[in-house]
C-alpha cells in the first residue's frame, strides 16, 4: 500500500481534477499537502474548490502555472517536496480539438512531457506518477466486444491521439528509465463540476433554458457513462494498490445511445424544474445536426482486472447518478454563470452560429 505526503495534481481546478482534489480530502485518510497545478484554461475554474480551500487551506496550495512551461513545472516539484504526481491536465474536448488541435499537442503532449522530465529528475524522491487517461486511444468498437488493458491503441481525433501519445510517453519512461508510474484509462465522465461543452452537462442547461439540444447525427452513438466520484474512486485505489507499469481500464458497465442519455435527462429536467413557457415537454428541443468528424461509433469498458484485484466497484447507477448530476446544475446557477464566460462562450456562440 502506497502513501504519499505532497501530491501534485495537475489540472485540479478541472472537471475530474477538482472532484478528485475534493475526494481525496473528505472521503480518505490522506494526511498530506495537495498542491493544485493549473493554467486555468477555459475550463479551469478556481470557483470549483472554493469550499476546499477554505476547509483544507493550510493544505491546500493552488499554484496558478502551465505544464507546458518546464522550468515552472520542475520548480514546483522541488519547491513542494512533491512525492506523487497525479496528471489530470488536459485539453479534454474532442469537437476542440477537430477545429484547432495545437493546443492538445502542446499540454497533452509536450506537457505530459515536461512533467515526466521534472518527474525524472526527482529521483528516488518521488514514489509515483499516475496518469489519467482515456478509452478514445483504442479508437471504436463495433456493436459487440469492450476495451481492455489488453487493447491495441487506435486513436482517430486529434484529442484521442494526443492522450495516446502521452500514454506511451509514460509508459517509455517507466521501460526506459524505471520511473514508478501507473495509468488509468477511463470511459467517460459525468457529474458536477462539468464545463457544459460535453454532452451531458451541455443538455442539462439548454434543456434548463429552453434553448435546442443538438444531437449529433442519428444519436445512435454509444458511450459507457460513469459517474465522476466512481472515477476518483479507481484512480485513488490504483495509486495506492497498482503495481508500477500498470494500467487499468476504468468504466461505468453503463452503454447508452446519445439520444438515450439526451431524453432521460430531458425527462429529468422536466421533472426538477419549472415548465418551459409553451408547456411542452423538453424533449421536444431535441435538434439533430450534423454528424461529428470521424465521430467514433461505441466506447465501452470492460472493468474486470480493477473489479479483480482489488473489489472496485460502481457506487452510482444511472439512475440515481444521473439525478444527482441535474439537481446540481439547477442547484447551482452561479457556478454555472462562471463557467460560461470568456473563451466558454466564444466556442458555444461560434458552433451554434455554424449550424446555423
Ligand atoms: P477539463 O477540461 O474539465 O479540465 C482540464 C483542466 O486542465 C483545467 O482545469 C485546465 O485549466 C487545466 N489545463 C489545461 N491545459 C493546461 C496546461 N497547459 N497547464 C496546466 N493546466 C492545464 O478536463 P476533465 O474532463 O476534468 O479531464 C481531466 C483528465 O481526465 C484529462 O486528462 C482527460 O483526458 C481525462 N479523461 C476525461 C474523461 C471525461 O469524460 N471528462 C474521461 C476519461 C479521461
Ligand atoms: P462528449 O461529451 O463531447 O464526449 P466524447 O466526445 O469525449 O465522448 O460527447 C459525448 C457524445 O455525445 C459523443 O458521441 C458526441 C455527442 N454529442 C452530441 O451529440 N451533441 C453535443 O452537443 C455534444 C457536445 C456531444
Amino acid at each position: 500500500m502506497r502513501t504519499f505526503r505532497n501530491l501534485l495534481v495537475t489540472g485540479g481546478a478541472g472537471f475530474i481534477g477538482s472532484n478528485f482534489i475534493r475526494h481525496v480530502f473528505e472521503k480518505t485518510d490522506f494526511a498530506g499537502r495537495i498542491v493544485n497545478y493549473d493554467a486555468l484554461t477555459y475550463a479551469g475554474n478556481a470557483e470549483s474548490l472554493a469550499d476546499v480551500a477554505a476547509t483544507f487551506g493550510g493544505r491546500y496550495v493552488f499554484l496558478h502555472a502551465d505544464i507546458r512551461d518546464a522550468a515552472a513545472v520542475r520548480e514546483a516539484l522541488d519547491r513542494y517536496e512533491i512525492d506523487a504526481i497525479v496528471h489530470f491536465a488536459a485539453e479534454s474536448h474532442v469537437d476542440r480539438s477537430i477545429v484547432a488541435p495545437d493546443d492538445f499537442v502542446q499540454t497533452n503532449i509536450v506537457g505530459t512531457f515536461n512533467l515526466l522530465q521534472a518527474a525524472r529528475e526527482r529521483g528516488a524522491a518521488l514514489s509515483l506518477f499516475h496518469h489519467v487517461s482515456t478509452d478514445e486511444v483504442f479508437g471504436s468498437l463495433g456493436p459487440t466486444g469492450f476495451f481492455s488493458e489488453t487493447t491495441p491503441y487506435a486513436p482517430h481525433s486529434p484529442y484521442s491521439a494526443s492522450k495516446a501519445s502521452s500514454d506511451h510517453l509514460v509508459r517509455a519512461f517507466h521501460d526506459t528509465y524505471g520511473l514508478p508510474v501507473t495509468i488509468t484509462n477511463c470511459s467517460n465522465n459525468y457529474g458536477p463540476f462539468q464545463v457544459p461543452e460535453k454532452l451531458i452537462p451541455l443538455m442539462v442547461l439548454n434543456a434548463l433554458e429552453g434553448r435546442p439540444l443538438p444531437v449529433y447525427g442519428e444519436g445512435l452513438n454509444v458511450r459507457d457513462w460513469l459517474h465522476v466520484e466512481d472515477h476518483c474512486t479507481a484512480i485513488w485505489t490504483v495509486m495506492a494498490r497498482a503495481e508500477s507499469g500498470s494500467t487499468y481500464c476504468v468504466g461505468g458497465r453503463n452503454e447508452r445511445t446519445n439520444i438515450d442519455v439526451v431524453t432521460r435527462i430531458c425527462a429529468l429536467v422536466d421533472r426538477l424544474a419549472p415548465p418551459l413557457p409553451s408547456g411542452a415537454p423538453r424533449e421536444s428541443l431535441i435538434t439533430h445536426v450534423a454528424d461529428r468528424l470521424g465521430h467514433d461509433r461505441r466506447y465501452a469498458i470492460d472493468c474486470s482486472k480493477l473489479e479483480g484485484d482489488f473489489g472496485w466497484t460502481q457506487a452510482y447507477t444511472a439512475e440515481n447518478g444521473f439525478e444527482q448530476t441535474v439537481r446540481w446544475y439547477l442547484e447551482n446557477p452561479k457556478w454555472v454563470d462562471s463557467v460560461r464566460t470568456g473563451d466558454y462562450r466564444r466556442w458555444i456562440e461560434r458552433n451554434y452560429a455554424k449550424r446555423g
